[in-house]
């Protein structure tokens, strides 16, 4: 079976990372991987591909950015060339990012077979691009692979096939799970942060870089405000993304001295950190899964997520975008630990059912 695994953006690399070394155990699978180009500062992109031991892409789209149609349109147009000289049995897209999109287009158009990890999830908000090509890759793709029971109800809700939707778990926590294991046996001295955690060990770890809360000088100023009143409490370590640091230059956006703006971190060093904060406040998605997994404490800077079951079982709770409402749930979740207990199938083993499936 020939398989074209893909992956673009930052958060796709956590999770193609297990399925690749899960497919080395299959003979009969030939499994490459597809590197749209849409990240591509060495900090976004190889930083991830060395530190979760991916090899080298087979194929590299080089992409790059531009708005979503450009963007879309420039992978959809070099994925397709690919498509018609590798004739691939099956396409493998995680998660919602524009490549996920791109992709499952053209081999759904090129009659190849396509199987979505990370299915089903819904925010039920289509102001935010992920949504949109959640909602669009779930509507051709033939494997349907469910990290939480609510991607399973909205599968079904939305006329997708039972039999086709597999609950396997979580691929992001497989590779948290692997990664953590690592560090055990690692003091951190070699990270460019040790240091600034050694002198700080009661801190925030923030991340922030959804458009929503960072395009406009209103929202990304209202988030700033909250930021610089938590900091006078406790330091904030805040790796920034290239699309924060373009913002807070346009914006003119400052952030008091207590606020240590970092380079975007690799996967280890971020874990080094984020896994001994007070409290990790983020706009990500995979943060608030990987918070539930780890127990620490997560305020959401969103008004909504479509990943409700750290919400109903994990240690994540919505912050939303006003400084009011994040101040709150700041104080809130520091007063008082919520209480969690791990989701359903997030074990480390969700790489091994899908191969499972795939394989028959
Ligand atoms: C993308 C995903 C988002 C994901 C995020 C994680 C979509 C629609 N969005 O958003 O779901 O949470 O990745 O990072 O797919 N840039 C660089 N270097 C890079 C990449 C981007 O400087 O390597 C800059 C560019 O100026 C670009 C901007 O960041 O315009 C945004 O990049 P883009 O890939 O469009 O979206 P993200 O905000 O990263």
């Amino acid at each position: 079976m020939k398989v074209l695994l893909i992956a673009g953006a930052r958060p796709n690399f956590m999770k193609i990372a297990p399925i690749y070394r899960e497919s080395l155990k299959y003979d009969q699978v030939e499994c490459r991987i597809v590197h749209t180009g849409q990240h591509y500062d060495y900090d976004m992109s190889q930083a991830f591909f060395e530190d979760l031991e991916l090899p080298e892409p087979d194929f590299f789209l080089n992409a790059g950015s531009g708005t979503h149609g450009v963007q879309t349109a420039k992978i959809m147009v070099a994925f397709e060339k690919l498509c018609e000289e590798e004739r691939p049995d099956l396409v493998i897209v995680v998660g919602d990012v524009n490549s996920t999109l791109a992709c499952s287009i053209v081999a759904k158009k090129a009659l190849i077979e396509v199987a979505h990890v990370e299915a089903g999830l819904r925010s039920f908000d289509l102001t935010m691009p992920e949504e949109i090509n959640r909602m669009v890759t779930d509507s051709i793709s033939d494997y349907f692979f469910v990290t939480e029971e609510s991607g399973e109800k909205n599968l079904l809700k939305e006329g997708r096939p039972k039999e086709k939707i597999h609950f396997v778990g979580n691929v992001m926590i497989d590779n948290l799970f692997y990664q953590a294991k690592k560090l055990e046996n690692y003091d951190g001295k070699g990270f460019s942060t040790f240091k600034l955690k050694e002198k700080n060990n009661d801190y925030v770890f923030l991340t922030l870089h959804r458009p929503s809360n960072v395009d406009t000088k209103e929202s990304f100023e209202e988030i700033a405000f909250a930021l610089n009143q938590i900091a006078t409490e406790r330091p904030i370590f805040f790796p920034v993304h290239p699309r924060t640091r373009k913002m807070m230059e346009q914006f003119d956006i400052s952030f008091s001295e207590n606020i240590h703006l970092l380079s975007p971190l690799g996967f280890k060093e971020a874990l080094f950190l984020w896994k001994d904060a007070a409290l990790v406040m983020t706009d990500s998605g995979g943060l608030q899964e990987e918070t539930t997994a780890m127990g620490v404490p997560c305020v959401t800077l969103r008004e909504n997520t479509e990943r409700p079951i750290t919400i109903a079982m994990g240690t994540n709770v919505l912050g939303g975008t006003s400084k009011d409402s994040i101040l709150k749930s700041y104080r809130d979740s520091m007063k008082k630990k919520k209480e969690f207990s791990m989701p359903p199938k997030w074990d480390g083993r969700a790489a091994e059912r899908i191969w499972k499936v795939l394989c028959g």
